[in-house]
């Protein structure tokens, strides 16, 4: 199922680095979701981030190890709050508000004079969330 509403959802896949659950976190990237992919198997997690970098949060657990299990889960749900608070839009891209910002720097009839340029497509993140993030604003809730 694509995850391209207007507040794509996390997702977290145990087991996450190797096998089914490797093959499903690969899966759920690639149409949009975002994955927060576990696994006791350090090597495949270190395999998994070199392959996909930021795009996935991939950590090392081992889900039998109940309070850090718990922590992880906490985490994941702490880290897109603060992420979503420091966002002017509130909200995370579609997919789709990123491909057009791309087309555009692309076709040379709509940005003819622009060159060597970074177009943040981040909903106000680096202008003003980074900033706030930068010099540690008191968060609200
Ligand atoms: N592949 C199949 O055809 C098939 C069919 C039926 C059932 N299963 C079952 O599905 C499960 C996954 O199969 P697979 O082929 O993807 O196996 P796999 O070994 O390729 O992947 C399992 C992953 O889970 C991780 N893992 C194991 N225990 C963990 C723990 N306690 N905490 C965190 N990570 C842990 C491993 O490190 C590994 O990366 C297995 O239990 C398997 O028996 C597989």
């Amino acid at each position: 199922m694509p995850n391209t509403g207007s507040r794509p959802r996390t997702v977290i896949i145990t087991g996450g680095a190797s096998g089914i659950g490797l093959a499903t976190t690969e899966r759920l990237l690639a149409v949009g979701w975002r994955v927060a992919a576990f696994d006791r198997d350090q090597a495949a997690i270190a395999k998994l981030h070199n392959a996909y970098g930021d795009k996935v949060r991939a950590d090392v657990l081992d889900v039998t190890d109940e309070p850090a299990a718990e922590a992880a889960v906490n985490n994941v749900a702490a880290v897109r709050r603060a992420v979503l608070h420091h966002t002017p839009m509130r909200r995370y891209a579609v997919p789709d508000e990123v491909a057009t910002a791309t087309l555009f720097l692309l076709d040379g009839t709509q940005s003819s004079f622009i060159t060597g340029a970074i177009l943040p497509v981040d909903g106000g993140f680096t202008g003003a969330g980074l900033m706030e993030l930068e010099v540690g604003l008191p968060e609200e809730d």
